[in-house]
């Protein structure tokens, strides 16, 4: 399992800078560890192949998710549901690079620059724009609070969603290394093998990535 991560890894470095699209296209391994963050950016005209829509419980339209992403996310829903009558509420999945960055714009005007950017991604560098990220809620908390960490059905799926391939991507300490304030609400789709291990390290994923890395080298050292 290790050697076939690390392959997958030593793959991405091997693409070096290029863009998420060169990623997608090059790799084609199933894999959902893409990297997008303020180093490392997705092309602006990079739109998944395979959105659908879960069939879950949402507040509009805007909630698609690339197809492996979106099954998981009826499941967490299900599990929510069936394991503790929770209701759970997606608000805002897949954003194209323009709404993304109409969203930018809007909340670099509503409250600064320097204060959006610990808010909202910029254009080019939202997990959004890669379908697998959601933004959710529970019935009565759908407006994108940090109170919704603090709801039974926050801690709940703080505790859960890596059973469903989920991470929480931001969290409350990890705004030096992330970049952005405590969103108990946005998960990050990588996949169930990645998300358990991420749960259990509880590290966010650009130090995950760094283990990856990190493990490659000893492992390269080993063979030498
Ligand atoms: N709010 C997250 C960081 C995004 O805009 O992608
Ligand atoms: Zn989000």
């Amino acid at each position: 399992m290790l050697q076939r991560l690390l392959s997958l890894f030593l793959l991405m470095l091997s693409l070096g800078e290029s863009t998420l699209t060169g990623y997608v296209s090059e790799m084609n391994l199933g894999g959902n560890l893409f990297l997008v963050n303020r180093d490392f950016a997705v092309s602006a005209d990079y739109v998944p192949e395979d959105l659908v829509l879960p069939d879950v419980k949402r507040t509009g339209n805007t909630v698609m998710m690339r197809q492996e992403a979106a099954h998981a996310l009826e499941q967490l829903f299900a599990a929510a549901k069936e394991e503790q009558g929770y209701t759970l509420v997606a608000i805002s999945g897949y954003r194209s690079y323009r709404t993304q960055s109409n969203i930018f714009s809007r909340k670099v005007d509503s409250v600064g620059k320097k204060a959006a950017m610990l808010l909202v991604a910029p254009p080019g560098t939202s997990e959004h724009q890669l379908g697998l990220a959601m933004d959710i809620g529970c019935q009565g908390e759908i407006g994108l609070e940090s109170s919704f960490g603090r709801t039974q059905e926050g801690a709940w799926v703080a505790q859960n969603c890596h059973r469903f391939g989920f991470i929480i991507r931001y969290k409350e300490e990890w705004t030096d290394i992330t970049g952005y304030a405590y969103e108990p609400w946005h998960l990050r789709y990588v996949g169930k093998e990645h998300a358990q291990r991420i749960y259990e390290l509880d590290i966010p994923l650009e130090y995950y990535i760094d283990e990856l890395r990190n493990a490659q080298f000893a492992l390269l050292e080993e063979k030498e």
